[in-house]
């Protein structure tokens, strides 16, 4: 009977297997391109398509072989491009359509997929449906979009929106408004109107029929709400209250999801990645087997110094231990249910270095640490331009040196709440989107070999003499070439199966470390057993294996024989009784 148990458990185990090896993203790379930010290549200080073209060897050389394209759709670029103008064409400050064909086409040829970014929240209050809307609010387009009543010359309610200020916007006619989840100037769509839902799976079948790998999804979880009250109770002194709580994943969402996943991406075996947090429990809805998408971001480890009420201008104070329970916990209750989509910066996020190392540690040690702890991890790894030179954050002189709408809110909210105009823009340093968004650092030349113009849209880090690709290419111990060693192990190795497709074990602080600042995992399946060990911190550092053994893992664990993979001190000690010895900030993969 057990026989026969176990027999029928391998079976689904293999049947699993083997479903996890059809679907092609699950072995991918991804590397995202801020194109604003990647490379000018007509000299006028903005990022554009041709600049992409022409780092797509850099991009083969890498390893990489998805790339993700932030929004270079249409658009008057009030949230950079996520305020969407045309959804078919491409805005002429990044080229033109043909431009982008090429990207396709080039790309492919050298194995890789173009992920676009799909943003159907809202669009821009440019785009033509928004503009007839205005028009005729009681006609066909004004149904596409969410309008209200206020009363007595208030809105209709008091929720905030993401960025600031009252979430409606009056029209000037009457007491109508609005609502906007985002800025102002990007009005919500209607999704309970069939005719919008229509609209938006025939723009998504035009783009994956010309042969892209998929989309990242944008701000998904909003595109249902629950606004049925005319008064929330305040949590800021403006009088308003966070609107997250009314218009996230709110019930009834499954169906505009699911509708959009079988008449789009499914039939198409796309790569789908959503911006939405999910809870533990309702993740098997978005990333089951018949989930709506095929992976999803997870918050909780990136977003770890942002408190609840999102004012991120106040510091959490979390830890080592923190951020190694989220991480795990993110990935344990990931794998019960489907597939992972590990990061650790994106457009949205400062930089990795500056919010986890302390700055007087951030260095080759610390960045290579990460780089293993993230990308040996299960899952499809995303690293975002620049995070693979260790690209740090930027110190601006004053506001004015900001472009993101929602830093230059959370400025004044955190100077309307009492703080110092310093520590605001302290705050902004350490937080700040625009840390992720400056040019990117190609050489020592002009403008970090980003662009000829004399100006560029947002400062480059006077620190691009000592980090640039460039110089990092001519060392061998570099950044650089640790990431793609990391990729390579991932994509090629005998080690890539189980990088890949292997369980993930945490060790355990209690069974092994001497210290919450080691974070320790396997990698294992049929074959091998991967130890993945990183200290996090700047003392030294011991990790015990056979205790972790005893405590975590399988007691049989053979340790006489360990095979070094990777190190970023290239002198791994081992102490007798499967001891290991981790210089500060060292990290180490090795088989045992
Ligand atoms: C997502 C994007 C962000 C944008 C917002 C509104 O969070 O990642 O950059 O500002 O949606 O579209």
């Amino acid at each position: 009977m057990e026989d026969r148990m176990e027999n029928k458990n391998e079976m689904t185990r293999s049947r699993k297997e083997a479903a996890d090896r059809a679907d092609w993203w699950k072995s991918a790379v991804v590397y995202q391109i801020y194109p604003k930010s990647f490379q000018d290549s007509s000299g006028n200080g903005f990022g554009d398509i041709r600049g992409i073209l022409s780092r797509l060897d850099y991009l083969t050389w890498l390893g990489v072989n998805v790339l993700w394209i932030c929004p270079i759709y249409r658009s008057p670029m009030v949230d950079n491009g996520y305020d969407i103008a045309d959804y078919y064409h491409v805005d002429p400050s990044f080229g033109t359509d043909e431009d982008l064909d090429e990207l396709i086409r080039e790309a492919e040829k050298r194995g890789m997929k173009i992920l676009m970014d799909l943003v159907v929240n809202h669009t821009s209050d440019q785009h033509a449906w928004f503009q007839e809307a205005l028009k005729d609010p009681e006609g066909p387009y004004g149904k596409y979009y969410i309008f209200r009543k206020g009363k007595d010359g208030k809105a209709p309610d008091n929720l905030r929106s993401y960025f600031g200020g009252s979430a409606w916007e009056p029209v000037g006619r009457g007491d109508l408004y609005y609502f906007h989840a985002f800025a102002k100037e990007q009005p919500d769509l209607n999704w309970e109107n069939e005719a919008v839902r229509e609209e938006i799976s025939r723009m998504v079948n035009y783009w994956l029929d010309k042969g892209i790998g998929g989309f990242r999804i944008d701000a998904i979880g909003n595109i249902k709400k629950n606004l049925t009250r005319s008064y929330y109770e305040p949590d800021g002194e403006d009088g308003l209250a966070y609107a997250g709580a009314w218009i996230q994943n709110q019930p009834g969402i499954e169906d505009f999801l699911r509708e959009l996943d079988e008449k789009t991406f499914r039939p198409h075996n796309s790569m789908t990645v959503a911006e939405v947090g999910v809870p533990a429990e309702r993740l098997e809805d978005f990333i089951g087997e018949n989930g709506f998408f095929r992976m999803v971001f997870d918050f909780s480890y990136t977003d770890i110094d942002v408190p609840e009420t999102a004012e991120w201008y106040v510091p959490t104070g979390w830890t080592v231990k923190d951020f190694r329970n989220n991480l795990f916990r993110s990935q344990l209750d990931t794998r019960k249910v489907g597939w992972a989509a590990p990061y650790l910066e994106n457009h949205d996020q400062p930089r990795s270095l500056n919010k986890y190392i302390p700055e007087e540690d951030i260095g080759y040690y610390s960045a290579s640490m990460l780089g293993t702890l993230f990308l040996c991890l299960r899952g499809t790894p995303f690293i975002y331009q620049g995070q693979e030179i260790g690209m740090t954050n930027i110190r601006m002189d004053s506001l004015a040196d900001y472009d993101d709408v929602a830093s230059v809110d959370q400025y004044h909210r955190a100077v309307q709440h009492g703080i110092s105009r310093e520590e605001a823009m302290e705050a902004l340093y350490r937080r700040s989107r625009d840390n992720g968004r400056i040019p990117m650092q190609w050489s020592g030349k002009r403008n970090a070999g980003f662009s000829e113009n004399e100006k560029t849209w947002l400062k480059v880090n006077p620190n691009y003499l000592n980090i640039n690709v460039e110089k990092e290419m001519e060392e061998p111990e570099s950044v650089l070439h640790f990431y793609r060693k990391l990729i390579a192990l991932r994509r090629e190795s005998e080690y890539a199966d189980t990088l890949v497709y292997g369980e993930l074990v945490p060790i355990c602080p209690e069974g092994g470390a001497e210290s919450e600042d080691v974070i320790a995992y396997f990698r294992e399946d049929a074959g091998r057993r991967l130890l993945v060990a990183c200290n996090f911190g700047g003392k030294e550092q011991k990790l015990s294996l056979d205790a972790a053994v005893v405590n975590g893992a399988d007691a049989a664990l053979q340790m006489r024989e360990k095979q070094m993979i990777l190190d970023n001190y290239g002198k791994t000690r081992w102490e007798k009784d499967g001891i290991l010895c981790l210089h500060p900030y060292e990290c180490v993969i090795c088989e045992l």
